[in-house]
């Protein structure tokens, strides 16, 4: 599974990225608002320092600016991939950008149906929200085997990328259920590694290894 990370906070990535596990970046308008920097400055930094697709988002309503939007955000780095909300327009949108060959992805996904349709409108990925489905009193994870069934039944290479991530549990979980790709908030993907075993083990082998008096190097 691929993972990305969900942030548009240019240094926090960079310092992620050095990990060599990070595939690629989603940001949304949110997520630039909480970065306090400029839109444009803050995709260039992001897009040099991940090697991988980067989303970001357009912010019109309509398929016609929707389209001056993404093919302006396309023209920042090679790696920018257009995010389209999963209106009617924005699926118009996303079938132009898509001939075009700008990749897209369709966001605000909540149910299998509007899945099927961004991947019959040539979305390189679709981004079902799970935790705002849970957050809703439904099944996020539901979602991710359904888009996965009718993915798989007609042969759609559109990627799902599990979005609105909010723990450890979740990442498992949508990789279990065959999402292509989970975008994950920092913290979230910090504590991936994380196990007090593995705390707990490492400090008794180091300890027992001091008692040998030996050394490796
Ligand atoms: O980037 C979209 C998505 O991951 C948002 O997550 O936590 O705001 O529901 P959240």
């Amino acid at each position: 599974m691929q993972i990305f990370i969900d942030s548009a906070d240019a240094k926090e990535l960079a310092a992620l990225a050095e990990t060599g596990l990070v595939d690629g970046v989603t940001t949304n308008p949110s997520l630039i608002a909480k970065s306090g920097g400029d839109f444009f400055e803050t995709l260039k930094a992001i897009c040099a320092s991940v090697p991988g697709p980067v989303s970001a988002e357009v912010v019109a309503q309509d398929a016609a600016t929707m389209l001056k939007e993404g093919r302006k955000l396309r023209g920042l780095a090679d790696n920018i991939v257009v995010k389209l909300p999963l209106t009617v327009e924005g699926l118009k949108a996303c079938k132009t950008l898509e001939e075009e060959g700008h990749p897209c992805n369709v966001t605000l996904c909540f149910s299998a149906v509007q899945a099927l349709l961004a991947a019959k409108a040539g979305a390189t990925f679709i981004s079902p929200f799970l935790g705002r489905l849970d957050d809703n009193g439904q099944d996020g994870m539901q979602l991710i085997r359904e888009i996965r069934a009718i993915y798989d039944n007609y042969e759609y290479p559109t990627q799902i990328l599990a979005a609105s991530i909010r723990s450890a549990n979740h990442v498992k979980d949508a990789a279990i259920a065959g999402a292509d790709c989970a975008t994950i908030p920092p913290a979230v993907f910090k504590s991936l590694y994380k196990h007090i075993l593995t705390d707990a083990g490492l400090e008794a082998f180091l300890k027992d290894w001091k008692s040998t008096g030996q050394s490796i190097l």
